[in-house]
């Protein structure tokens, strides 16, 4: 970055600068009436709100009531009936939108393809005849373990169709990890692709499959895409390759009449214990709060806009932004299969500038890597056609923020940072941008309807201008309804800290005016490069090496991805730190759980501090992970480190 760009930069922060939304903004924008919050905060509101979403949607049956809360458990639309499937795709199809472009896709390697609605239609049903021939009913758990190819939305929407809720596992989670969810659900089929390319490298996904298969007893059937052309292992009893399977299929398939509270999906997130949570989501409430969320805070203009999501649809957002929320609103979007910066540093940029993207969304760990690049890197692509920039998962900082606003959106794009989880389903803390002022790093107000409150240890709200706990009070459509199999764990995660209260886990505080400040998790969860990741899941994967007797793991801050992995390691006896086992035991960490969980450092200590009762004092491991130099990626604990742990752990803070 040129000193120039710095100065501007630091303008844009100087005396808190808060950004309107410009005229012709507001003039053309979706929501512009700010009498909206008003208006849903009654309940009369909150339901005329919904009632009037819900009504956007094509339901096979109506539902009676709008929604039903005996909490912490809610339903919605009840008595509806309606199909995800027909909502995204046939909709549309008999609306005379088929030949509308659905994705514009392009793989890393280059190869592009166009698919309309109509094509997107033909496939889905093509697809869902494949897997019904395979025996595939209604309320089948079906694995999805793909790239980001076209068959990835599809295998999701095939499944939607028949009503076999999907379990879509991140393709960089390793081959355990996957077995781990497979079996948590029972799934009887999975679908995956030989591979997929990222920087220039191919991963092997059939492959960590046939190993997570093989640690299950669930699995009847996969279903394999051809995409690297690499050779895979193949068992004929088991494996089918997806282009011969749908080859024949017939261009139709009867939707299943799924009820309102169906399961659409299990979306497993890392909480805080080693084994993660299938997050339940259901048909009707999810879709019609992704669809409404997306259109009002994206301000998404069907006809013109191309919207272009950089996330994984193996996460939360991909799932809600870049195939439900968006299909349901007849969006063009795009999907980029690889990494953003390969093979050019600005392939992104190169990315949106050919598609002539509109609108942006994407986390602030790439903002940053991108800012690190610098501006200069993107000058010769024409980022002309942007309107509007999204940020998620994690706290935006302001310099990120204005860097976003000034250098990506050449300052004439509202930026909505758009505060949600997995669990909610759909974004809950944003701007609306033909309404909200915003302020650089805060996510603003509640999305209308959706009522949150900051409060202290003891459920009390902190008045404006202080912080605590982030809650929320009223139930909303996308909430999940549940974790897979464990309805206790669900109350005791989510609803027993404030009963009657959903808790997100995230600290917050508010300003003098009400503006949300999202602070980070204040569980033993980490948010790296956006991805949530917990630290007993890799304290579990360390002591999972026989070199290692005991593991405390922290999040420690890090200029570009967030957080960073940082782990103290106590060996067992017979084995020697050293740099070598350093980096084993971080592929040890990336082998049990996936490559975005390597940790960047382990510090080798022969002590841990401890409370009276036992508990590791995390506090006091993280800030001397961050407060000091500790080397590179491995080091050995020196007498300094390990004489401030000794000091602190005689302080017995319990
Ligand atoms: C956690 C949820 C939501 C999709 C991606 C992550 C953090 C997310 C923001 C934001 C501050 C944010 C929270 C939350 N988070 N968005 N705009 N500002 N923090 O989904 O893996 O379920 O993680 O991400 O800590 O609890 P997830």
């Amino acid at each position: 970055m040129t000193s120039d760009r710095t100065d501007a930069i630091e303008n844009l922060l100087r005396e808190d600068r808060t950004f309107e939304p410009s005229e012709e903004f507001v003039a053309n924008a979706n929501l512009s009436d700010a009498s909206i919050y008003e208006r849903a905060a009654t309940e009369e509101g909150f339901r005329a709100f919904w009632t009037e979403e819900g009504n956007g949607l094509d339901w096979i049956e109506p539902w009676t009531d709008l929604y039903e809360w005996t909490a912490p458990y809610a339903k919605w639309f009840i008595g509806g009936k309606l199909n995800v499937s027909v909502n995204c795709l046939d909709r549309h199809v008999a609306a005379g939108l088929g030949e509308r472009v659905a994705y514009f896709w392009e793989g890393e390697p280059g190869e592009t393809r166009t698919i309309t609605y109509a094509d997107l239609l033909d496939e889905v049903c093509q697809l869902t005849n494949a897997l019904r021939d395979l025996g595939v009913k209604k309320g089948d758990r079906i694995a999805i373990y793909m790239p980001m190819i076209p068959e990835l939305p599809v295998a999701m929407l095939a499944c939607a169709r028949i009503g076999a809720p999907h379990s879509v596992v991140f393709g960089g989670f390793s081959a355990d990890a996957l077995a781990d969810r497979i079996d948590d659900a029972q799934c009887t089929v999975v679908i995956t692709a030989d591979g997929g390319y990222r920087k220039g490298a191919t991963v092997p996904l059939k492959k960590a499959a046939d190993e997570a298969i093989g640690r299950t007893a669930s699995v009847q059937h996969c279903v394999v895409v051809q995409r690297t052309g690499d050779e895979v292992a193949w068992d004929d009893a088991r494996d089918h390759w997806y282009h011969e399977l749908i080859k024949d299929q017939p261009r139709i398939a009867d939707p299943e009449p799924m009820d309102s509270e169906d399961l659409l999906y299990l979306l497993y997130t890392s909480g805080t214990t080693a084994k993660p949570k299938g997050i339940m989501h259901t048909t009707g409430g999810y879709l019609a709060g992704v669809a409404t969320t997306h259109r009002t805070i994206f301000d998404l203009k069907p006809e013109t806009d191309v919207y272009w999501c950089m996330a994984d649809i193996g996460w939360v957002t991909g799932h809600s932004y870049i195939v439900y929320g968006p299909l349901a609103n007849a969006t063009t979007g795009v999907i980029y299969e690889g990494a953003i910066d390969f093979p050019e540093k600005d392939r992104w940029a190169k990315v949106a500038a050919k598609y002539r993207a509109t609108i942006l969304y994407t986390a602030p760990t790439a903002i940053r890597a991108l800012m690190k690049y610098g501006a200069d890197a993107f000058a010769d692509d024409d980022l002309s056609s942007l309107r509007l920039l999204g940020s998620v998962g994690e706290p935006i900082n302001p310099e990120a923020w204005a860097w976003y606003w000034k250098e990506i959106g050449g300052g004439r794009c509202p930026v909505v940072d758009t505060w949600w989880q997995t669990e909610t389903g759909m974004i809950m803390i944003t701007p609306l941008p033909g309404i909200t002022t915003l302020k650089p790093g805060s996510a603003t107000f509640p999305f209308p309807g959706v009522v949150a409150d900051v409060v202290d240890e003891a459920g009390f709200s902190v008045p404006l201008g202080g912080g605590g706990y982030l809650v929320l009070e009223r139930p909303w459509p996308a909430m999940l309804r549940g974790i897979y199999g464990d309805p206790e764990r669900y109350e005791s995660t989510y609803w027993s800290r404030y009963p009657g209260r959903y808790f997100p886990g995230d600290g917050c505080k508010r300003d003098d005016e009400g503006y949300y400040w999202l602070l980070g998790r204040v569980d033993d969860v980490m948010n790296v490069s956006g991805h949530r990741i917990s630290t007993t899941e890799v304290e579990s994967a360390l002591v999972s090496h026989p070199s290692v007797a005991e593991a405390a793991v922290v999040g420690r801050s890090d200029p570009i991805t967030g957080q960073a992995i940082f782990c103290y390691v106590i060996l067992r006896s017979g084995f020697d730190a050293s740099d070598a086992l350093g980096a084993e035991l971080r592929g040890h960490v990336a082998d049990m759980i996936g490559k975005f969980a390597r940790p960047k450092q382990i510090l080798f200590t022969p002590d841990l501090p401890k409370t009276r009762s036992g508990k590791i004092m995390r506090r006091l491991l993280r800030d001397i992970a961050e407060q000091r130099d500790l080397g590179d990626v491995t080091t050995l604990a020196d007498s300094g480190v390990v004489n401030a742990i000794r000091d602190q752990s005689g302080s017995g803070e319990d």
